[in-house]
């Protein structure tokens, strides 16, 4: 009885050896929050128009040529930060594939058309909002105590490395979808952007909360020079003004904000990404909100004309099977209307790798991985 009991334990041990082993040896989790820019196709398994499973989305995805969700014509930002976590893509939370092992990859809770607030993108219905991106979160964080018990899973979930980008619908799918929207009426820009960073702020708190302690929170971009602002507002060509001031109030406000919870709570804990500089490198002509110019890097040839679309920058409507379609993705900035393209999503994440701490504040990605190994 006793050689039995020894054995059984001399297995456990063994079997548990192995098992944390294994854990060790994969790396850290990956968890994603936010909006279409993020979402890897947890809209797939809704009933939504938001969505991007039909092609020619994911002309270009290297592992099947084929739709997955992605708003890209192939990698997203979050795939191509799992690439440098030396990890495999975050699964949709909502896919059935996120079973056993894969819950130890991480998971991507993002859907497209959410924002900072409940009542963004409500013409979108069922997507999955951020209080239920959370409920997901700790629905996930039941089952990885399921699968590798408590304190693994906390260890894995405070090791982790955190992606949350949302807001950008809060001002095109909420404040400006339609002149005088309720919230525009409720709130002049500067007061909206106000409340905006103290929701934002509640939110990454809960985060906090929930487990996380990296995590890259990404401003909003460009939001006013997207294809779709410039062929709905824009005047001759030009970015949207109004919009590009309310991107130019939002993203001061959010380092601000996040540099004031990382004092709260003692430790470097929110990183702003790319919020001191809007993506795609601009050059801002000093005093005049609307004239952004994008300097046209690394060989692209337009950053105001969608690869995919139609109207005027093929900025109108969505891109469908019946959209123009440009046929060297490379050489645009915007895949479609709203979206960066992968090669715009590569330099961006170029930049949350190594940038300066203009593009990554307090510090850039290889900086965090390095720093985090040692301690
Ligand atoms: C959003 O809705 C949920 C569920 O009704 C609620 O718990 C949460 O407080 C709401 N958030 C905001 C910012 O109103
Ligand atoms: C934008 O800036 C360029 C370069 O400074 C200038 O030539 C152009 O007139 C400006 N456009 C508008 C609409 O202000
Ligand atoms: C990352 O950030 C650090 C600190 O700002 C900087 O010194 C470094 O050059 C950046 N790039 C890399 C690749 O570490």
């Amino acid at each position: 009885m006793a050689s039995l009991s020894s054995f059984v334990t001399l297995v456990i041990l063994i079997v548990g050896g192995i098992f944390v082993d294994g854990i060790e040896a994969i790396p850290r989790s990956f968890f994603v929050f936010g909006d279409s820019l993020v979402d890897n196709g947890n809209n797939n398994y809704l009933a939504t128009t938001a969505r991007a499973d039909a092609p020619p989305y994911g002309i270009d995805y290297a592992p099947t040529h084929r739709p997955t969700g992605r708003f890209s014509n192939g990698y997203n930002i979050p795939d191509l930060i799992s690439q440098r976590l030396g990890a495999e893509p975050t699964l949709p939370y909502l896919s059935p594939e996120l079973t056993g092992q894969k819950l130890l990859v991480g998971a991507n809770f993002a859907s497209a058309g959410i924002g900072i607030l409940n009542d963004t993108g409500i013409q979108f219905v069922n997507i999955i909002r951020m209080y239920r991106q959370y409920e997901y979160f700790q629905e996930y964080q039941n089952r990885l105590r399921a699968l590798i018990g408590a304190s693994q899973a906390k260890a894995r979930v405070n090791q982790a490395l955190v992606l949350i980008t949302v807001g950008g619908n809060d001002f095109v799918n909420n404040y400006y979808l339609v002149p005088y929207s309720a919230r525009s009426r409720q709130y002049p820009l500067p007061e909206y952007v106000k409340f905006l960073i103290s929701e934002y702020q509640k939110l990454l708190q809960k985060l906090y909360d929930l487990g996380a302690r990296r995590v890259l929170v990404t401003g909003t971009g460009p939001m006013g020079c997207v294809p779709s602002e410039i062929a709905q507002r824009g005047v001759n060509g030009q970015c949207s003004t109004e919009i590009q001031r309310a991107a130019s109030l939002f993203n001061p406000q959010l380092e601000t904000m996040l540099q004031s919870l990382n004092r709260k709570l003692g430790r470097d804990v929110f990183i702003a990404a790319n919020t001191g500089k809007t993506h795609l490198n601009f050059i801002k002509n000093p005093g005049q909100y609307g004239n952004f110019s994008i300097r046209l890097l690394e060989g692209f040839k337009t950053s105001t004309v969608a690869c995919c679309g139609q109207g005027p920058n093929n900025g109108l409507g969505l891109c469908t099977p019946l959209s123009n379609l440009c046929s060297n993705r490379d050489l645009y900035a915007f895949w479609d209307a709203f979206h960066p393209s992968e090669k715009a999503n590569k330099l961006i994440v170029n930049d949350i790798w190594s940038g300066t701490k203009a593009y990554m504040n307090p510090m850039n990605l290889s900086t965090i991985l390095a720093l985090d190994a040692t301690t």
